[in-house]
């Protein structure tokens, strides 16, 4: 019912032949591939290139930012519009690096998630406690809030292009994963407080994705789990072998 979504983030990696080449790698390795959907992110530089690359195969291209105005006088921004028509077909939206480094808060990421839901594209929107939070039991109060903030003003229609990411800040980078339990555990809490907040047919139908540290070796025991519906992958998405390993979930 959910299709399991595996998306590569790839953060501030890979020049423009870099990136060609580990597309070119990947393309071939998950060609076969059709009972998950596949996504990457590559920087915005890349963008262009790899839309060319992936015309007509089975993996999608994302961006990882976007700015919430269409046009105008926004030195430095790029909007969903542009990335729609350089060929992209989803958006990150509200990582836990622009939140903490680029002091992002949840009413801009919700005008993000609109912006991009309104160019016809699918939003991400990620979602994360850090490890303070965790050990004070704020965890659910967190996610909570950044949940309904980022959904704020988003009908039952705009909820089938958006695709929740439970991506605990103190697991990203760290090779500290949450596991398979804890992360289940947060992520039927999420669908239950999509329920609530948007309805039953809604929360049953959205796809929450786990992120942090996701690697080949604990992909498995994450997709294993009732609510965990795909991952968001980070450094592992940098090597065509680790991802299409995670891609080859069993
Ligand atoms: P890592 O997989 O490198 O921990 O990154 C996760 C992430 O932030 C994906 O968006």
């Amino acid at each position: 019912m959910r299709k399991p979504l595996i998306a590569g983030n790839w953060k501030l990696n890979k020049t423009v032949t870099e990136a060609t080449e580990l597309v070119s790698k990947l393309k071939n390795a998950v060609a076969d591939i059709d009972t998950v959907e596949i996504m990457i992110a590559p920087p915005f530089t890349a963008l262009s290139r790899i839309a060319d690359l992936l015309q007509g195969c089975n993996i999608t291209l994302g961006a990882q930012n976007c700015y919430p105005e269409a046009c105008g006088a926004f030195t430095g921004e790029i909007s969903a519009e542009l990335l729609k028509d350089v060929g992209c077909q989803t958006v990150i939206i509200g990582h836990s690096e622009r939140r903490q480094l680029f002091n992002e808060p949840d009413n801009f990421i919700n005008r993000k998630m609109k912006a991009t839901l309104k160019a016809g594209l699918t939003a991400i929107l990620c979602i994360g406690e850090t490890l303070q939070e965790r050990e004070d039991e704020l965890m659910f109060d967190v996610l909570t809030t950044q949940l309904q903030a980022g959904l704020t003003g988003l009908t039952a229609e705009q909820m089938q292009k958006v695709v929740i990411a439970y991506e605990p800040v103190w697991a990203i980078g760290t090779g500290k994963t949450a596991s398979s339990d804890e992360a289940q555990e947060v992520h039927s809490f999420l669908r239950g407080i999509l329920q609530g907040t948007v309805d039953q047919p809604t929360a049953l139908a959205t796809r929450i994705i786990y992120g942090g540290s996701v690697k080949p070796d604990n992909i498995d025991g994450l997709m294993a789990q009732n609510d965990i519906d795909g991952a968001l992958v980070g450094g592992a998405s940098l090597k065509a072998g680790e991802f299409e390993r995670i891609i080859r979930f069993q």
